[in-house]
């Protein structure tokens, strides 16, 4: 078996996989994967490959797509489902991960931490400017409870925030676990003074956050988008954040990645900016390479 890894892995992941008897593990990169694939059984990826029809007409002997990670929006679903190749993911392996930046996104933007840095470095002394707020009191609404959006409203708490959460796909199984208050979206956009986003990207999704959203949200919310930059409108974003609709939006996803340094948000102070890092740390990069890794060879 043949099975080109096409994005940076884990090193534990990769060794699961190198000690099946009969593999060959390529550990390979996004610009030289493409070479690799014409007798490739499986493919390992992450998020910066696009698995389209294309690729996969390059791949005649693909079985199986391992995603490290949880979204699958990178890999045509139906091309593959027609090909006869199927998708796996890691769903929950960096929940913690993502929620532990979704936490310190708002708390960078209730005490402007990358600003107050930026200024003090500069040689100011701004106490006055950088007045913050605390979450303690605060509503949070989480768009999406899933295994990380369940794992935010469970640090929410302990800052003491009151969180409701809108999802028509969750279980009330899941909701009593962390003790949310399950809100329709209108609702939770009247009523938070924070909102998180952790959905899947979908036709149901993409662009979700625009005009009419923000028109049903609290003067003064602020935005953190941890999980894919097509769901927000990024023009309705920008009027939002100038007209003050918005005090501060964080995000960590784009719909273009890497976005360019002339990305319409950049030039606004109150938006707080990362590199799509919210689910990289050592131990959920390792959980979501050995997962993969696992479930490959099961299959
Ligand atoms: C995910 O979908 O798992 C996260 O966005 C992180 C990643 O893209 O790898």
């Amino acid at each position: 078996m043949k099975i080109p890894v096409a994005e940076p892995m884990a090193a534990a992941g990769l060794e699961l996989l190198r000690s099946q008897p009969g593999w060959q593990v390529v550990a390979s990169n996004p610009k030289e994967y493409l070479q690799h694939l014409a007798d490739a059984d499986a493919l390992v990826v992450r998020s910066a490959v696009k698995v389209t029809s294309e690729v996969l007409a390059k791949a005649p002997r693909l079985r199986a797509i391992g995603r490290a990670g949880v979204g699958v929006d990178n890999v045509d679903i139906a091309a593959a489902t027609a090909a006869g190749v199927l998708v796996m993911n890691t769903p929950g392996g960096n929940a913690v991960a993502v929620a532990e930046h979704t936490l310190a996104l708002m708390l960078a933007m209730a005490r402007s931490i990358p600003q107050a840095s930026s200024s003090t470095k500069n040689g100011l002394w701004e106490k006055k400017k950088f007045l913050g707020s605390e979450l303690r009191g605060k509503t949070l609404g989480i768009i999406g409870l899933g295994s990380i959006g369940r794992e935010v409203a469970r640090r929410a708490r302990a800052f003491e925030m009151k969180v409701v959460a809108c999802d028509p796909y969750v279980s009330l199984r899941a909701v009593e676990d962390v003790s949310v208050q399950l809100v329709e979206m209108g609702e939770l956009y009247a009523a938070s003074d924070y909102i998180a986003l952790h959905v899947a990207l979908t036709p149901e999704t993409r662009r979700m956050i625009g005009r009419e959203a923000f028109a049903g949200m609290k003067d003064g919310v602020r935005l953190v988008n941890c999980a894919r930059g097509e769901l927000i409108d990024v023009a309705a974003l920008r009027e939002a954040i100038e007209s003050g609709k918005v005090a501060g939006a964080a995000l960590d996803v784009f719909d273009q990645e890497p976005p360019p340094s002339s990305y319409p948000l950049f030039g606004l102070d109150r938006v707080i900016a990362t590199p799509h890092i919210a689910g990289a740390t050592e131990e959920a990069q390792e959980i979501v390479g050995v997962r993969i890794a696992e479930q490959l060879a099961e299959y």
